[in-house]
């Protein structure tokens, strides 16, 4: 007579691919809501999180784990329709006074005006590497895939895996760069109307509160107890000293068309003369 319970083994097959499919990516795993008094939201069994902002507060969380060097995708949907003064954040940082981050920040607009990705450097607690661009498709529409790539080389920000900036490595002539502090990976959304819609002119419309961005898909392929552990087989993101050629002819392609503002083209803002490596790429 066949027995109508299931084979032990195919249990532990389905509990094996149950726990697996929740080992990429979730939430309740990955992150801790860090503010926002239940205005950040775990949906989907851990594979959603949605942010909200209204006018008493934001919202964020971050990652439990923290990471030196490492490749750092979020796959986000932008708060949609009026969403002038709202920032959305998703950036890696360190703590103290003397940290380093690498930031991506979404400046909301208008209904029906450009999104600017805002992004920026900060390297031993000095930032000022300001570049903003605005991107080639509706932002709130659907999700898209922001993604940081952080090595001893070089940082390089992704659009759907386009890169859009690349800061190199360049110690070498005394600019330094994030190599020796672990950093977390963080997001937000909060009010920036005193900057964020050009340049604080449009303030936000609490009348459409409560704002909503989206986020899932967070991967964190990094090296969690330094770069000695990072093996080159595990993570050859690690070894990757520069964008191959299609890669540079895509960001070239960007910065050439999409960005709106440049800090190593700015000689009004640095009249002792630009950065350093402004001049050494
Ligand atoms: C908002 O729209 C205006 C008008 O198109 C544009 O100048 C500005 O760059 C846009 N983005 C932000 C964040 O201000």
């Amino acid at each position: 007579m066949a027995s109508i319970a299931p084979h032990p083994a195919l249990i532990f097959l389905l509990v094996l691919a149950v726990s697996s499919a929740l080992a990429k990516g979730n939430f309740y795993q990955d992150v801790d809501i860090t503010w926002g008094d239940g205005r950040a939201k775990i949906l989907d069994n851990g594979q959603l999180l949605t942010l909200s902002l209204d006018k008493s507060s934001g919202s964020g969380f971050q990652s439990k784990s923290q990471f030196l060097f490492g490749q750092f995708d979020m796959q986000i949907k932008l708060v949609p329709g009026n969403s002038a003064g709202t920032v959305t954040t998703f950036y890696l940082s360190s703590q103290g006074s003397m940290h380093d981050e690498i930031d991506f920040e979404f400046l909301g607009n208008l209904s029906g005006d450009p999104y600017i990705l805002h992004t920026n450097i900060y390297s031993q607690g000095k930032g000022n590497r300001e570049q903003q661009f605005y991107l080639w498709f509706d932002p709130t529409k659907d999700f898209h895939t922001y993604s940081a790539l952080w090595n001893p080389t070089h940082i390089v920000f992704f659009v759907d895996g386009t890169p859009i900036r690349e800061f190199k490595n360049n110690e070498r002539i005394g600019v330094p760069f994030p190599n020796s502090q672990m950093m977390k990976v963080y997001s937000s959304l909060w009010d920036g109307e005193d900057w964020a819609t050009r340049g604080g002119l449009v303030k936000t419309d609490w009348s459409q509160a409560p704002f909503t961005a989206a986020f899932r898909g967070l991967s964190t392929d990094g090296c969690t107890s330094g770069i000695a552990a990072c093996s080159k087989a595990n993570n050859p993101y690690m070894w990757q000293q520069d964008l191959d050629s299609a890669n540079q002819q895509k960001l070239k392609w960007v910065q050439k068309n999409y960005m709106v503002y440049n800090y190593c083209t700015d000689v009004k803002r640095f009249p002792q003369g630009l950065p350093p490596e402004c001049s050494a790429n």
